[in-house]
């Protein structure tokens, strides 16, 4: 919250931040009710969603001794997938504030950025628009001894694009028509993909959109995106369980996380990639399996 910062937080109707006062209006005049209720209600600690496993976060000294365990072995697959010329692609996906960005950072920050680097686009530009739509992804993906980490990826044009209207429907046909042999591909030539997609329920999304809009550190990450998003709920519903349905390959599979809670969340991500990459000195004992509440195929969300 504001606190964090000597800054004050910038108001309403700033011109650098229009966003800025969409959310709480929202909160206030066009929210569910059960999902206004939820947000009042809750404690710190508390997980808003009702079908969470958890009624709480997870204890933060159970979290951090986890965590560090968790960077060590990172930190040795990074040394392994450098020495070996290995290839990694880990993809985040999710609604916005599912989480995507704080995981990252926990996966990279005690990686060599030059081996370990994020991979962030920006809406195609024209020019990019009138390419063949992997094409812009391609010129990102690792070469020997890299590990991209794409905070959101290719499956725009399943969820978000679907949503805003951004490409139309033959557009996405084309798309999941060729997106199996595309992924099938980074297999035949010995990329390992990891497929993450973050699970956020509706009163949590909104919460975390509330607390960014009063964070001086964190009001730059709203946009029109977010904001016109709030109302689009079902419809990011609908195109998210299409795009998994359409997408979860035997040769690339899905791995879902419900990340209502951040830390618990976190851990199950990088127990994944972990799990993924056959690296020297890799302990599956000491790094556990997910979570089964929490994490598993599509069959999660349902
Ligand atoms: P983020 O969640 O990454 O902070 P936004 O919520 O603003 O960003 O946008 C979500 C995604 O939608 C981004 O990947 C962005 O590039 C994409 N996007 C926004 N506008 C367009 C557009 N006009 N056409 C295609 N994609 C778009
Ligand atoms: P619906 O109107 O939800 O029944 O959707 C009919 C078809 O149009 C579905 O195949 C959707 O994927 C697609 N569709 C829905 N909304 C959009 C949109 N905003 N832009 C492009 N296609 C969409
Ligand atoms: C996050 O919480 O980092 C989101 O997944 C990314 C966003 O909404 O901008």
């Amino acid at each position: 919250m504001a606190k964090k910062s000597g800054d004050k937080a910038i108001g309403q109707g700033h011109p650098d931040l229009p966003y800025v006062g969409a959310i709480t209006r929202f909160f206030e005049k066009d929210a569910p009710p059960d999902i206004r209720k939820a947000i009042q209600k809750a404690d710190k600690d508390d997980i808003l969603s009702d079908s969470y496993p958890y009624p709480e976060e997870m204890k933060s000294k159970d979290y951090d001794a986890h965590m560090e365990v968790l960077q060590q072995q990172l930190v040795r697959m990074m040394r392994d997938v450098i020495h070996t010329g290995k290839r990694v692609v880990v993809l985040f996906e999710g609604r916005d504030a599912a989480g995507k960005g704080g995981t990252i950072e926990r996966v990279r920050e005690n990686l060599n950025p030059r081996s370990a680097y994020i991979v962030a686009l920006p809406k195609p530009s024209e020019r990019e628009a009138g390419q063949w739509y992997f094409q812009r992804y391609v010129d990102w993906l690792p070469a020997k001894g890299e590990i991209a980490l794409f905070d959101r990826s290719w499956y725009n044009r399943g969820v978000v694009e679907r949503v805003f209207g951004f490409s139309g429907k033959d557009e996405r046909e084309t798309f999941f028509r060729q997106l199996p042999q595309f992924e099938a591909m980074f297999a035949d030539d010995g990329i390992t993909l990891v497929k993450l997609w973050l699970s956020v329920d509706r009163a949590e999304q909104l919460k975390r959109f509330l607390d960014r809009e009063q964070d001086p550190l964190k009001q730059w990450k709203l946009s029109s995106i977010d904001v016109d998003g709030l109302a689009k709920w079902d419809d990011y519903t609908d195109a998210i369980h299409d795009t998994l349905s359409r997408s979860h390959t035997a040769v690339a599979p899905w791995t879902v996380i419900r990340s209502d809670d951040k830390r618990r969340a976190r851990i199950a991500a990088i127990q994944t990639i972990l799990h993924a990459v056959d690296f020297v000195g890799r302990d599956d004992a000491l790094i556990g399996h997910p979570d089964p509440k929490i994490c598993g195929g599509p069959e999660i969300l349902a």
